[in-house]
């Protein structure tokens, strides 16, 4: 059984013409951590909200375990938490409030309450300022605040809706820490983000949309074949003449002062030679996740 399957789901807001969702089939497996990535608009929310039976589709399915997100909301709630898109917490409760009531609510007896709380909260840095009202913290420690409710419960599928937004990257990285070991749990977990890097670190299968349609699922070994060279090279604009630069691959607009060349790593040498006869600096590195991101959204109607 899929942890989510969905089936020609679709989503049209009421007083808009333009599909937020238009037939998208996807399915996810039980204890992979899933990412949904796309452009501002593309449509990840509303996949997010539908699957937390926070919204109804306009047509098509999606169930969770089995469950239809419409007619079995109940069963669903059950089995799901979220960390939603620009959640804030109350602002006269405390960090301690916020995930030690929550864990009630969900069923936690008391003292296996206040453990986990002071588990997460510790494991997230909340600790300290664990008596302090939400409106007295940072951006980032509100931020934390939602991340801990929605991981502290002990469910089967978590939603994260760009759950480290706004985070430092000493905190995000205690929040991949924590998706990973709820992985090895055997939890499923519905990500997005817009951080290509934590994308590419914490995905098993990556689901790229754009418009509310799927342009590219895979693991990121799947995507990496979009780019068919494996290497980039960053150089200083002006400085090598972009005809000779052609010879050795593709060459892609940064709108920076660099350009970039894919290419391969059979050129290196040459480029390399180059760059030191002509005394310019370059720099080498794999094509990331990034790369491919942008070269999917921008050749999407090509
Ligand atoms: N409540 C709403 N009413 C009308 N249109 C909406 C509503 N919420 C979202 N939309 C529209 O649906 C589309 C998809 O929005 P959605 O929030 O799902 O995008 P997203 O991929 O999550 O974007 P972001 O990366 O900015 O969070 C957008 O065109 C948006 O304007
Ligand atoms: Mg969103």
């Amino acid at each position: 059984m899929w942890a989510i399957e969905a089936v020609d789901l679709s989503k049209t807001y009421k007083g808009t013409n333009t599909p937020a969702l238009d037939r998208i089939s996807v399915q996810i497996e039980k204890g992979q951590i899933f990412t949904l990535l796309g452009r501002n608009g593309a449509g990840k929310t509303t996949f997010v909200r539908i699957s937390a039976t926070q919204l109804l589709p306009s047509s098509g399915t999606l169930s969770i375990f089995g469950y239809d997100v419409k007619s079995n909301a109940k069963n669903v709630r059950e089995l799901i938490s979220v960390v939603p898109q620009e959640g804030r917490p109350l602002r006269v409760l405390t960090p301690w409030d916020h995930v030690y009531n929550w864990l009630k609510i969900r069923g936690k007896r008391r003292h296996e309450a206040k453990l986990i709380t002071e588990n997460i909260l510790r494991r997230l840095e909340l600790f300290e300022v664990k008596d302090k009202p939400a409106m007295n913290l940072s951006g980032g420690m509100k931020q934390k605040i939602l991340v801990a409710m929605a991981l502290a419960v002990d469910v089967e599928l978590l939603f994260l809706d760009e759950p480290t937004i706004g985070l430092d990257p000493v905190s995000r990285r205690q929040v991949w820490s924590l998706i990973q070991e709820l992985k090895k749990e055997g939890k499923t977990i519905l990500l997005t983000t817009h951080y290509m890097d934590e994308a590419e670190i914490l995905s098993d299968k990556i689901l790229i949309i754009d418009n509310g349609r799927t342009i590219k699922e895979g693991t990121m070994k799947d995507l990496r074949k979009v780019i068919s060279q494996n290497i980039r090279v960053d150089i200083s604009r002006n400085s090598l003449e972009l005809e000779s630069l052609k010879s050795y691959g593709r060459v892609v607009e940064t709108g920076t002062n660099s350009l970039r060349l894919f290419t391969f790593e059979s050129h290196l040498k040459e480029i390399y030679n180059l760059a030191i006869k002509k005394n310019i600096s370059i720099s080498i590195s794999p094509i990331t996740l990034d790369d491919i991101f942008i070269s999917l959204v921008q050749n999407k109607n090509k």
